[in-house]
C-alpha cells in the first residue's frame, strides 16, 4: 500500500537516466515511487520497438511514460501503443528547451501553443483511457508575465486534464544550452505556489532543486506534490522507506537487482546501461571506488557473476 510520502514525491523524467533499467532498479528500492520515464518522441514510439525495453518491469502501475511531439494524430497512435504495453499514465513534455527539441517545434515551444496541446490531449483521450498530465516551466526567456502559464493551464483544463508538473524556472531558448537551462534561470517557487492558489482544483506538482523527501509538512499546504530530478538519480536511496540505509542494506538491494539482470540477460541481449545506474550507488561508503571500478569492468566483460562474487566476498 502506498504511504503519504510515496504519493507526495515522484522522480522526474530524465533523458539517459530514467530508462527502463533505472525504473527496474527503483522497484527494489521502493516499488510505489512514481517515476517518469525519459522523454520519448511520438514517432520513436510509433516506429521502433523502444517500449519493449519496459518488459523487464513486472508492474508499470507506478511508471508514467513521458511523450514528446506536436501532432495530435501521432500522439493518439503513440498513446495507443503505450497503453497496449501496459502504461496507464502519459505525461506530455511541454518544458524541454533543448535546441533540437525547439527546432522540432515541441517541448517548451508548446507552452506558447496551448490550443495545439489541448488538441493533442483530446486526441489521446479519444484513443485511450490513460491518465494524462503535462510538464512545463513557469515561462520562456526572461519574460515574467504570468499570463503565459495561466492561459496555458486554463486552455488545457478544457481538455479535462487536471495534473500539471511545473519546473519552477523559465526556459531560455536559442542561446543557452540544456545544462545551463537547469541552473541559470532562477528558481521561483512562489510562482508555482501562486499558480496552485489560482487553480485550486488542479493537481499541481512543483519541480526544481529539491533534494529531500522529508519535507511534506513544510509544503503540503502550498502544493500537491514534489518531483525530484538530479538528486533522485544521484541518491535514489532517499526514496526508500527507511531513508538512511547502511551499506549492507544497500548491497542487499543491489544484489537483488543484479540477480534479476542475470536472469533477464539469459534471454535478452546484454545492455550495459543496466549497470550505469549502480556504479555510483555506494558513493560515500568505504570501498566505493573499487565498487565503481568493478562495475566498470563488468560493463565491458558483461560477466554479472563477477559482481555477485565480489559482493559475496567483500560484503
Ligand atoms: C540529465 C537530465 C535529463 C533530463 N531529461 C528530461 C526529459 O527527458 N524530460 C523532461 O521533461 N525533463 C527532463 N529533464 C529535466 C528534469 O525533469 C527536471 O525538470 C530538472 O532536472 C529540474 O529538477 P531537479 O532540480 O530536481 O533536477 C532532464 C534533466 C536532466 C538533469
Amino acid at each position: 500500500m502506498n504511504n503519504e510520502i510515496d504519493d507526495f514525491y515522484s522522480i522526474a523524467p530524465m533523458m539517459g537516466k530514467t530508462d527502463s533499467f533505472f525504473c527496474h532498479l527503483m522497484s527494489f528500492i521502493n516499488q510505489n515511487t512514481k517515476i517518469y520515464t525519459e522523454m520519448m518522441h511520438v514517432e520513436t514510439i510509433i516506429r521502433t520497438n523502444i517500449l519493449e525495453k519496459y518488459k523487464i518491469l513486472k508492474n508499470l502501475s507506478n511508471i508514467v511514460i513521458q511523450i514528446a511531439g506536436n501532432s495530435p494524430e501521432s500522439f493518439a497512435r503513440a498513446a495507443k501503443k503505450a497503453s497496449m504495453h501496459g502504461f496507464n499514465e502519459i505525461n506530455i513534455n511541454c518544458g524541454c528547451p533543448s535546441k533540437n527539441v525547439i527546432a522540432g517545434d515541441f517541448g517548451l515551444s508548446l507552452l506558447k501553443k496551448p490550443r495545439l496541446v489541448r488538441e493533442c490531449i483530446e486526441s489521446i483521450k479519444n484513443e485511450v483511457e490513460s491518465t494524462v498530465s503535462v510538464k512545463t516551466r513557469i515561462g520562456i526567456n526572461y519574460n515574467n508575465c504570468e499570463n503565459l502559464l495561466d492561459d496555458f493551464v486554463n486552455e488545457i483544463n478544457l481538455s479535462g486534464v487536471n495534473k500539471f508538473i511545473i519546473h519552477a524556472r523559465n526556459g531560455i531558448l536559442n542561446n543557452m544550452n540544456t545544462k545551463k537551462n537547469l541552473t541559470i534561470p532562477p528558481l521561483k517557487y512562489e510562482r508555482v505556489f501562486d499558480l496552485k492558489k489560482k487553480f485550486t482544483n488542479n493537481h499541481i506538482i512543483i519541480n526544481g532543486g529539491f533534494i529531500k523527501t522529508e519535507e511534506i509538512i513544510k509544503y503540503i499546504k502550498k502544493i500537491d506534490g514534489i518531483m525530484i530530478g538530479r538528486e533522485a538519480y544521484r541518491n535514489p536511496w532517499i526514496f526508500h522507506k527507511k531513508r538512511l540505509l547502511n551499506i549492507k542494506e544497500k548491497i542487499k538491494i543491489i544484489e537483488k537487482y543484479i540477480l534479476s539482470l542475470k536472469y533477464y540477460f539469459n534471454k535478452n541481449t546484454f545492455n550495459k546501461n543496466s549497470l550505469i545506474h549502480i556504479q555510483k550507488l555506494l558513493n560515500g561508503h568505504t570501498g566505493a571506488k573499487s565498487w565503481r571500478q568493478k562495475v566498470g569492468l563488468v560493463h565491458h566483460n558483461k560477466d554479472l557473476q563477477l559482481l555477485l562474487n565480489y559482493i559475496k566476498y567483500y560484503y
